[in-house]
């Protein structure tokens, strides 16, 4: 099974960015642990970072050709990104929203997100892990569009 993990803005520069909020794990290593995550459940996993939401946009536009499901951290366009949502939405794979930080303990205006009620689910908190349990619901919890 082939799966996307699609990184928001400013996400790029995890390691060096906020580190008491997002760690110290760096972008590339990051994905380096989602792909190795994924093999160990047999899963393909690319990964992708974007800054613009027109790109983010084409990617999960274009995503059904390729993969099976999305994992998308969407980073500050959670918050602000119809777009992105309506984007969901024309899709018929299954979609889960990911973030680092528990977006709930932090500013209010985080704590909406305009795409969690589009996706199949939601993981805030967990670092790293919000993705590895991302993808396990995908493997395990045949998640449906
Ligand atoms: C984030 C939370 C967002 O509010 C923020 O804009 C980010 C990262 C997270 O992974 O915790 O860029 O999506």
């Amino acid at each position: 099974m082939n799966i996307i993990v699609i990184h928001g803005p400013n996400l790029n520069l995890l390691g060096t960015r906020e580190p008491d909020l997002y760690g110290s794990l760096t972008y590339d290593q990051l994905n380096e642990d989602i792909k190795q995550y994924g093999h160990q459940l047999n899963l393909t996993v690319m990964c992708h970072h974007y800054n613009s939401e027109s790109d983010i946009i084409n990617e999960i536009q274009q995503s059904p050709s390729s993969y099976s499901g999305i994992v998308i951290n969407a980073a500050a366009y959670t918050h602000t990104s119809v777009a992105i949502r309506d984007a969901i939405l024309s899709i018929s794979i299954p979609v889960v929203e990911v973030h680092l930080s528990n977006i709930y303990k932090r500013e209010s205006f985080r704590h909406h997100s305009m795409i969690a009620d589009v996706c199949v689910g939601q993981i805030s908190g967990f670092g790293k892990y919000s993705y590895f349990l991302a993808l396990q619901a995908i493997k395990f919890g045949s998640v449906k569009k």
